[in-house]
């Protein structure tokens, strides 16, 4: 019988948003494949408490948890953070962009502070973390970056006029980075993860229309472990887009093909609502 060879042996894989939901998912398969990680939040007691879970998790002694505080969407702040998990922990060869938000609402109701915060985090946040780590990876010519978007980046969805166009950004800045940085040995996905059962979930029910919500309710919730093997997967597999489970890859795949029938179901779905 040969030893287990582990996965992600003592890479450094860096995370933002890993103290809760997907991104927390997906540090708990990391550390349980060998890996070192640097987890990123601004809150610092659930970063804290994330780690205590991660720690319990390691499979040996080398292996090391950093927990960073920094807001994504400062510049400055997660800069200075990866550079110290780097400086700490050593060459970047993963980074998975999983901190975001999601507030939806009725348009005119979403305040303008909401939409500027929604992109800074979501859409900045990601790109400032990737500005931080590409040196050391076009250092090293390796390096795994993981954008984490949404289904709701495939397709524009009632009550997400905030969230959605974060997204879709997101994938914009996957497909125009992968080109640019294969030549360079660094390999880009992007996650669309559906509808996953975590604390963002169960805020963003709090201020959903019924209409977002009878159109949500037609598609299957994730466990963030299911997403977070999905991504694994797809990290080893050198996928581009992840798209888990059957919903996500179709959208994935066919998007501007379905697209005429999903107005036309969720449509009906709205009026239903309405009436
Ligand atoms: N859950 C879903 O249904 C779903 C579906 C599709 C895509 N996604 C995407 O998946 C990603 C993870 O979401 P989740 O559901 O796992 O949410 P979550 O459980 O609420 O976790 C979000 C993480 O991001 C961190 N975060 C938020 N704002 C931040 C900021 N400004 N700076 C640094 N860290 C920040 C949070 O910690 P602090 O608050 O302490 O900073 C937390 O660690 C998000 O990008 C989300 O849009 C989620």
């Amino acid at each position: 019988m040969g030893q287990k060879q582990y996965k992600f042996n003592q890479q450094h894989a860096i995370i933002t948003g890993g103290s809760s939901g997907i991104g927390k998912a997906v540090a708990k398969l990391l550390v349980q494949e060998g890996a070192n990680l640097s987890i990123i939040a601004r809150n610092k007691a659930k970063l804290d408490q994330a780690r205590t879970e991660l720690q319990a998790l390691k499979i040996n002694s080398q292996q090391s948890i950093l927990a960073l505080a920094a807001d994504v969407a400062k510049e400055e702040e997660i800069t200075q953070a990866i550079k110290n998990a780097i400086a700490k922990l050593g060459h970047p060869h993963i980074l998975i962009t999983s901190a975001g938000i999601a507030i939806p609402g009725y348009f005119m109701e979403i305040t303008r502070a909401v939409f500027n915060r929604t992109m800074e985090v979501n859409y900045f946040g990601t790109l400032y973390a990737i500005r931080a780590v590409l040196p050391a990876m076009e250092r090293e010519g390796k390096g795994n970056i993981v954008l984490i978007s949404s289904g709701a980046g495939l397709i524009g969805l009632y009550g997400y006029s905030a969230y959605s166009p974060s997204k879709f950004a997101l994938r914009g800045l996957a497909e125009s980075l992968r080109g640019e940085l294969k030549p360079k040995g660094i390999k880009v996905s992007i996650v669309y993860p559906p509808d996953t059962d975590t604390p963002q979930l169960v805020a963003e029910n709090k201020t959903k229309p019924p209409e977002t919500k009878a159109i949500t309710a037609t598609a299957e919730t994730w466990s963030p472990e299911g997403v977070a093997q999905a991504i694994i997967k797809g990290i080893v597999t050198s996928q581009f887009a992840i798209a888990p489970g059957l919903e996500m890859t179709l959208l994935d795949r066919l998007h501007s093909i379905l697209r005429p029938v999903l107005n036309w179901y969720f449509d009906k779905i709205v009026e239903k609502v309405k009436n």
